[in-house]
């Protein structure tokens, strides 16, 4: 199908479906275990519904927003994802050029296809991206990888916290088994043998923990951001270590199955800092399974201060490059403001809590 014909998110998934090869299929749709969580992030948000207000002029309805002080056109951005060339054959820079043209924050993940220097090389004028680190259990590697980042000019480190080990994804598991039998008899050909994720992750530091916040502040001036926080308790935490926004995210059900969507923990974790004393201070963000307009309004009704994508941006790349993943994002934009103009919002200000209704959310 012509690009013209995709008119939501889920089509370029269809699409991406029969472009990709196998392999690549497998690595990016996968979740982990029974991928309760990963079919999860979708449901949940279809647990919410909408209170719209009528009679307010809604002529002119303003998306735009500021991520840690630096403009966005609307309150998405490009999350991290690795092997952005088991999609494309140019990989993240297809990413980084669509976020300039639609003026949003890309991050560039530390397992990306492109060397960080194509990555931030690949940068429009004024354009801004965010790093996100893997912390390598070997510091000297981590401490030079963080250093080029912001060198380079990165904005942001966002630390990935809910990956000490990366989850069991069997459908990634087993096309390698299909695609190279492993010998059995050999352990480290086994573990090539376990899939793209498994190939990739055995560098991460499993003891990483609330301790070494000091160490990141001292070697960056960069804001430092954790992705992956799943309770209020460890939101709290991560305000008291000093961190200045936390991304509210199960790894788009990459990881521990049975954890709540993101868009369900995020109203106990805004409670949780308000209560703490810290409204305002922090910057929240949640990702997973946003594929709608109404998606996003949900989630900035809810206390977000943006949502990140993963596989619909992949999704998009894949199947139709750069174009792709521009008319992805007007898609969504384009959504996103039909909601508001049609709940009664000019702004994004305008979106309150009491505009969601969330009966159902905790209760299924
Ligand atoms: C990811 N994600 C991810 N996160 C991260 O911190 N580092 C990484 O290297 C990756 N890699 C990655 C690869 C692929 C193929 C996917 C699908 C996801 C998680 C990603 O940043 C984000 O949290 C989720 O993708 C959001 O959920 P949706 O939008 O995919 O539903």
């Amino acid at each position: 199908p012509s690009l013209i014909e995709m008119l939501n998110a889920y089509d370029f998934e269809a699409v991406a479906s029969q472009v990709l090869t196998a392999e690549a299929w497998a690595y990016y749709s996968s979740g982990s275990d029974d991928e309760i969580t990963l079919r999860e992030n979708q449901n949940a948000f279809h647990r919410i519904w909408l209170r719209p207000r009528v009679m307010i002029d809604v002529t002119n309805v303003d998306m735009s927003t500021k991520l840690l002080g630096y403009d966005s056109s609307f309150p998405v951005y490009i999350s991290a994802t690795a092997l952005g060339k088991l999609g494309h054959p140019e990989g993240e820079v297809v990413l980084t050029r669509a976020a300039n043209t639609q003026k949003i924050v890309q991050m560039l993940p530390t397992l990306a296809s492109c060397s960080l220097g194509e990555m931030t090389n690949a940068r429009g004028k004024d354009q801004i991206q965010f790093f996100q680190l893997y912390v390598n259990r070997d510091r000297a590697v981590t401490e030079r990888v963080v250093r080029s980042a912001e060198e380079k000019g990165c904005k942001a480190l966002f630390i990935t916290v809910d990956a000490p080990q990366l989850g069991k994804r069997e459908k990634d598991m087993r096309v390698k088994f299909i695609a190279d039998p492993p010998d059995i008899q050999d352990e480290k050909s086994v573990r090539r043998n376990l899939g793209a994720a498994y190939a990739i992750s055995a560098f991460i530091d499993t003891a990483l923990n609330w301790n070494d916040l000091e160490w990141f502040k001292s070697i960056t001036s960069m804001p430092i951001l954790l992705k992956g926080i799943q309770t209020a308790e460890d939101a709290v935490l991560a305000a008291r270590h000093g961190c200045a926004g936390i991304v509210v995210s199960n790894h788009g059900g990459r990881q521990l199955d049975f954890g709540r969507s993101g868009i369900e923990i995020l109203p106990e974790v805004v409670h949780a800092l308000k209560n703490a004393g810290y409204e305002g201070k922090l910057e929240i963000y949640v990702d997973g399974g946003v594929r709608r307009g109404s998606d996003i309004f949900k989630a900035i009704a809810l206390g977000a201060k943006a949502v990140g994508i993963g596989r619909p941006s992949l999704y998009a790349m894949s199947a139709y490059g750069q174009p792709g993943v521009e008319r992805l994002l007007q898609l969504l934009k384009d959504e996103l403001e039909m909601t508001m103009r049609l709940a009664g919002a000019k702004s994004l200000a305008d979106i309150r809590p009491e505009m969601v209704d969330i009966r159902n959310l905790h209760d299924h």
